[in-house]
């Protein structure tokens, strides 16, 4: 039988990571963080001295570029480029913007489009990224667009950061979401929006709980799995 997929797409701050590998635990599927594939090859390209806004030279290094995979550790997903767990370097702001301009490179999106497909292939996976409903998985089992208002994504994003004991002001984390929103739905390729038949789900009145129990109601309706709520 063909294993079930499910596809979660959305802006940056939706809770779309968080939501997926919960939603995955629960379910007993695997969870692939497209994003980190995206992270880990900006990374790889900056390593490599490329600016990573050259298209045609981040492109020439894909053919070098080291095995991206996941591991569990201690029940917690580590990412590795080759040998080397990265799963902290992808993550810092430096990071992230190699991986949005690697991320708006057409010839990186087709060299990882292949990965991501064989990924759910041959297992049961719930995927989170941009274009997961729209582009690499159209025929998933179940797609699902979490949103938010911009407001709301950013007084979780401040609410983080301030847990962290990272000072920033609220207005500029406002500002740089709104600002990441407009480059992805405006992006040339795989912009972000919504597939055709892709549940709508808004989570500005919701917690993590509400969320992911409204992601395992879908499921399970829709799905026929993990059994409601
Ligand atoms: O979700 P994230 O912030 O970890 O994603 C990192 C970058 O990769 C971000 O600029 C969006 C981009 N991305 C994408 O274009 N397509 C995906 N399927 C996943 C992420």
């Amino acid at each position: 039988m063909k294993p079930y997929s499910i596809a979660i797409d959305g802006p940056s701050g939706s809770g779309k990571s968080t939501l997926a590998r919960m939603l995955a635990e629960q379910l007993g599927f695997l969870y692939l963080d497209t994003g980190a594939i995206y992270r880990a090859v900006g990374l790889y390209a900056s390593r490599a001295g490329a600016e990573t806004t050259d298209e045609a030279a981040v492109t020439a290094l894909l053919s070098r570029l080291q095995k991206i995979t996941f591991r569990h550790e201690d029940g917690v997903q580590r990412v590795y480029l080759g040998d080397e767990d990265v799963s902290i370097a992808i993550r810092s702001p430096e990071a992230s913007i190699h991986a949005s301009h690697v991320a708006a490179n057409p010839g990186v999106r087709s060299f990882l489009l292949d990965m991501q497909r064989e990924f759910a292939e041959n297992h049961n996976v719930v995927m989170d990224g941009r274009d997961i409903g729209t582009v690499v998985l159209p025929d998933a089992s179940l797609k699902v667009f979490l949103t938010a208002t911009a407001e709301r994504r950013a007084e979780r994003r401040y609410a983080e950061l301030v847990a962290r004991g990272i000072e920033e002001d609220f207005n500029q984390v406002l500002t740089d979401i709104k600002e990441r929103d407009q480059r992805d739905i405006e992006r040339a390729i795989s912009p972000l929006r919504p597939a055709a038949d892709a549940v709508i789900l808004d989570t500005t009145e919701l917690d993590l709980t509400g969320s992911l129990d409204a992601l395992l109601d879908l499921a399970h309706t829709r799905l026929g799995l993990g059994g409601g709520v």
